[in-house]
């Protein structure tokens, strides 16, 4: 099936992934591709129009991303958001100018013509703004077509195709901006909103027999939603021809080692070889405190034990003569933009082992079938692939696991005291009906001690961090505002059923500037 797109040029703006989730939003395919892609690349998608995505450079820097200015003769409808309308004012021949003060954030654009792109729309939209330059003159053949008090907001030439706007349609802060992206999608450029899991499933199995052919691949599992709907999309192209491998490293949820399986293997039909490394992690990372360092060790020690493994499938696969080639991961955007940089501005945040991690003379080719989706987007697909809620609506839980909410260093001791108030936890938050509606809930443990009583006895114990954050998509997230009444069963099981722990805290720290996890 021939699926319209609309492709996006990254001129790195932390919001350009989210633009490509909008169009797919209102099942429009869309994905995002450097600006630097050379434009026979481009054309190859066949392409029903452009956008090109803000991003934090001037026109005029000298490091400025070098995008092919012939993008904008490529005779497709084009749409410039922020950087892009400059981008176009600039290469078309108008004049861009550093603003006299930057803006940023919500502000109030008045639409001065209706031209396509703002059918429909009030005369004044609520946007969200992010700049420093502005366009100062026009390129020939360009109108304004709205304006903010002080700067240009929109402009277009209707005739070529081509429209801008200084402002982010993409962010939930501009309220009109799903119906502008879709004037642009569907009517201007007359994509088919004909993009939805159930194409998404057909593409991409199909993609996967072919890269794959006969060959074999091996994916590991870690029980979460991302490495299960990825393995079992390709299980759905390769069949058996799929050896899932799911690695205890100490430092999984309680009872995890053996829920996994039995679902993996009962539920999903999957493949699966079970490996119990967990001494063997732990042994690694006796007396290590540092969090980049306990991501590292298990990063490595991860890659260590599933090459073992590997090797053992490798072994068995070549006997019968075949050879597994490739390597299955459940990557997802977030993961890609948090450990990796698109165009420089978005920063390495954590060294997320799950990409980036691999030793260069990993000779496995990799198939990320998840890549460009976002958790949500994820979750829906596992829905139509007839997966169990139990795991699609399983809370992210990260690769390094207890050992990033561990703090200080991480004993067996230590895991089985977080198993337990993790256990606690979980178990409350879905009893009160909140765990679908928070993104993450989990207990840290903290390597601080405190006196307490305990009838009459006084302790002197750890203290457990309660954590629980409203999310889209981890980028960014909220403290939630969990009830007293909840907060207060969690606390008093925790001090009550596990000695050991006899303080515990509500953290209240939003995403920026904390973090989620907390190391
Ligand atoms: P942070 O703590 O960076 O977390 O706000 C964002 C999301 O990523 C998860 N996370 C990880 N996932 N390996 C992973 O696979 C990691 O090292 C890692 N660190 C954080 C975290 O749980 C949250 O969902």
């Amino acid at each position: 099936m021939d699926t319209s797109t609309i492709v996006i040029l990254d001129f790195g703006s932390q919001y350009t992934q989210l633009i490509a989730r909008r169009i797919r939003e209102f099942n429009v395919f869309s994905v995002v591709l450097p600006c630097t892609t050379p434009l026979e690349k481009v054309r190859e998608l066949k392409p029903k129009g452009i956008i090109l995505s803000g991003g934090p450079s001037s026109v005029y820097d000298a490091d400025a991303p070098a995008a092919d200015p012939a993008v904008l003769k490529m005779e497709l409808p084009v749409l410039g958001i922020c950087y892009g309308l400059q981008f176009m004012t600039y290469h078309l021949g108008g004049k861009v100018e550093s603003a006299p003060a930057r803006e940023y954030g919500h502000a109030q654009v008045t639409v001065i013509e209706e031209t396509p792109l703002f059918r429909g729309l009030p005369q004044t939209l609520d946007v969200w703004m992010s700049h420093g330059d502005e366009a100062k003159e026009l390129p020939e053949g360009f109108r304004l077509t709205a304006k903010t008090s002080n700067a240009v907001a929109g402009i277009a030439n209707e005739e070529r195709k081509m429209w801008a706007v200084q402002f982010h349609p993409e962010v939930a802060h501009t309220r009109q901006g799903m119906e502008l992206l879709k004037n642009f999608c569907i009517d201007i450029c007359g994509a088919k909103a004909d993009w939805t899991p159930e194409h998404f499933i057909q593409s991409t199995v199909k993609k996967i027999k072919a890269q794959v052919g006969d060959g074999h691949a091996i994916c590991g599992l870690s029980g979460g939603v991302d490495s299960s709907v990825a393995a079992v999309l390709v299980a759905k192209a390769i069949g058996d021809r799929l050896t899932c491998i799911f690695v205890n490293n100490g430092v999984l949820r309680k009872e995890e080692f053996a829920k996994v399986q039995k679902t993996m293997r009962e539920g999903l039909g999957l493949n699966v070889v079970a490996v119990d490394a967990g001494e063997r992690f732990l042994t690694k990372l006796a007396g290590v405190t540092d969090p980049e360092k306990k991501r590292k060790i298990i990063g490595n020690e991860f890659i260590a034990v599933f090459d073992d493994e590997a090797g053992k499938i490798f072994q068995a696969e070549k006997s019968s003569g075949e050879e597994v080639a490739w390597l299955v991961q459940g990557t997802l955007y977030p993961d890609v933009i948090e450990s990796s940089s698109v165009h420089g501005p978005s920063h390495t945040i954590k060294s997320h082992h799950n990409v980036g991690g691999l030793p260069d003379d990993m000779k496995l080719k990799l198939i990320e079938p998840l890549r460009d989706l976002f958790k949500d987007e994820v979750r829906r697909i596992g829905r139509d692939l007839g997966m169990p809620e139990e795991i699609l609506e399983r809370q992210p839980f990260p690769g390094p696991g207890l050992a990033v909410r561990i703090l200080g260093e991480v004993t067996a001791d230590r895991v089985a005291l977080l198993q337990e108030a993790d256990e606690i936890v979980v178990t409350e938050i879905k009893k009160a009906g909140l765990y679908r509606k928070v993104w993450q809930s989990f207990a840290v443990l903290l390597p601080v001690k405190s006196v307490g009583v305990m009838g009459d006895q006084r302790t002197y114990a750890y203290t457990c961090a309660i954590r629980a954050v409203e999310s889209e998509d981890g980028m960014t997230a909220d403290w939630a505002p969990l009830p007293y009444e909840v907060l207060r069963t969690i606390s008093s099981r925790i001090v009550s059923e596990i000695r050991g722990i006899n303080r515990v805290v509500y953290d209240i720290t939003s995403k920026p500037p904390g973090t989620i996890e907390w190391e």
